[in-house]
């Protein structure tokens, strides 16, 4: 994989680079509600640009349905970049056409552009290779080179991931570099003891990275919403929790394994539920409890880890030396049900291991709860992207880099 630095030592003033970064930040309305993924891919662009590039920022937002949809809008996050960079960075309302023709052709040496949402087009994520290439070589022709620096999107065989960099010089960005050295950490010659934190809505999403950190973790320790499959599949009642019982026998192989392999399997012991979801916008007081994970009431859903599983959970991360950690411990949108995920983060933090947060909610929870970012070894930008990673799987995005 060509780095950054070699790109620029062949030379790029006056080229036109193409950044494929991943600006799909939370949005409320056209608030960025954390702009984590802007900041990680800023210190490429400032590169590229202080050598006189001429630097075209493409991205996704959200799941829009190939067609233009404002509420899909890149343009908050072009007037963020704009702001961290202390520059003014044009915009080009469309991707392949009018508008981003004459806004690249406008770029001064030096200077930065961000074109709009690239799902607007439906050829970025289409399965069939013509129309995906069609797009890439519309994509192409806006540019001289290539810089593959949107980590979170690497798990994609989209068209401005996997398709364009074959079709132009190409390399890796920083952010990219960074995030592959510190996953590869957790793969290989890992330091132990290794402990793994899964959380977040859905068992099914986990499963393959499960299985494959079964054979690497020491143990593995479970929150958030699918953690009431595994306790489901244990027997025990949830109420209205959610659950999904089509992946218990799933479950109770996992836990078969882990106990065969001497991994251990760490459930929470005690949980905060309540008998309606919260409201996250209002964030007004709710009606809750804790009560044990063995005993949840009929008619009463888990919302959060509760106080005795998160000395728990701390306890069995004071020793970690490597440590990995995907998906909120529960609903930690709303302050009633954030102490789980305070707790783990707050375990990290205190942690002298080697702390690995994976992307998408986990990481914008520990900034949203207001941890400092620097006290944990590595915040990924890449939630499916890690995920991926650690199962082992060859990403598109990554391969297409490699040549
Ligand atoms: C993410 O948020 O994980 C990346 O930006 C990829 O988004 P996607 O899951 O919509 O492809």
């Amino acid at each position: 994989m060509k780095t950054i630095d070699e790109l620029l030592a062949e030379g790029v003033t006056g080229k036109r680079v193409f950044v494929r970064a991943d600006l799909n930040v939370p949005l409320s309305g056209t608030t960025i509600t954390d702009d984590g993924r802007i900041r990680a891919v800023q210190p490429t662009v400032e590169k590229l640009a202080a050598t006189g590039a001429r630097v075209i920022v493409a991205s996704h937002l959200g799941r829009p349905k190939g067609a233009p949809d404002p509420a899909f809008s890149l343009a908050p996050a072009a007037a963020r970049l704009g702001e961290l960079i202390g520059a003014d960075v044009a915009f080009a309302t469309d991707t392949v056409g009018e508008s981003a023709r004459a806004t690249v052709a406008a770029l001064a040496d030096g200077r930065v552009a961000v074109i709009e949402n690239l799902r607007f087009n439906p050829g970025e994520t289409s399965k069939d290779d013509a129309e995906r290439g069609a797009f890439a070589d519309q994509l192409a022709e806006l540019a001289d080179v290539y810089v593959g620096d949107g980590f979170g999107a690497v798990h994609r065989k989209h068209a401005s991931v996997f398709d364009l960099p074959a079709r132009l010089p190409h390399a890796a960005g920083d952010l990219i570099a960074t995030e592959v050295g510190v996953l590869k950490k957790l793969t290989e010659n890992v330091e132990r003891p290794y402990a793994v934190v899964l959380g977040g809505s859905k068992v099914s999403d986990k499963l393959g990275v499960i299985d494959h950190l079964l054979e690497r973790a020491d143990r593995i320790l479970i929150g958030g919403g699918m953690a009431y499959t595994f306790l489901k599949a244990q027997g025990h009642e949830v109420g209205s929790s959610l659950l999904q019982e089509d992946q218990i026998p799933a479950v109770l192989e996992y836990l078969k394994r882990a106990e065969d392999k001497g991994v251990e399997f760490v459930l929470p012991v005690d949980v905060v539920v309540s008998e309606q979801f919260p409201d996250l916008k209002a964030k007004a007081p709710t009606e809750h409890r804790t009560v044990p994970a063995d005993a949840i009431p009929a008619g009463f859903m888990g919302l959060d880890n509760g106080p005795e599983t998160n000395k728990l959970y701390a306890s069995k991360l004071a020793d970690a030396v490597t440590v990995f950690w995907n998906g909120p411990m529960g609903v930690f949108e709303h302050p009633d049900y954030a102490e789980g995920t305070r707790a783990v983060a707050q375990a990290l933090v205190d942690s002298e291991g080697f702390s690995v947060v994976g992307g998408g909610d986990s990481a914008a929870a520990v900034r949203i709860l207001g941890f400092d970012e620097n006290a944990f070894g590595h915040i990924s930008t890449g939630g499916g992207a890690s995920l991926e990673y650690l199962e082992g799987k060859t990403l598109p995005g990554l391969a297409a880099l490699e040549d």
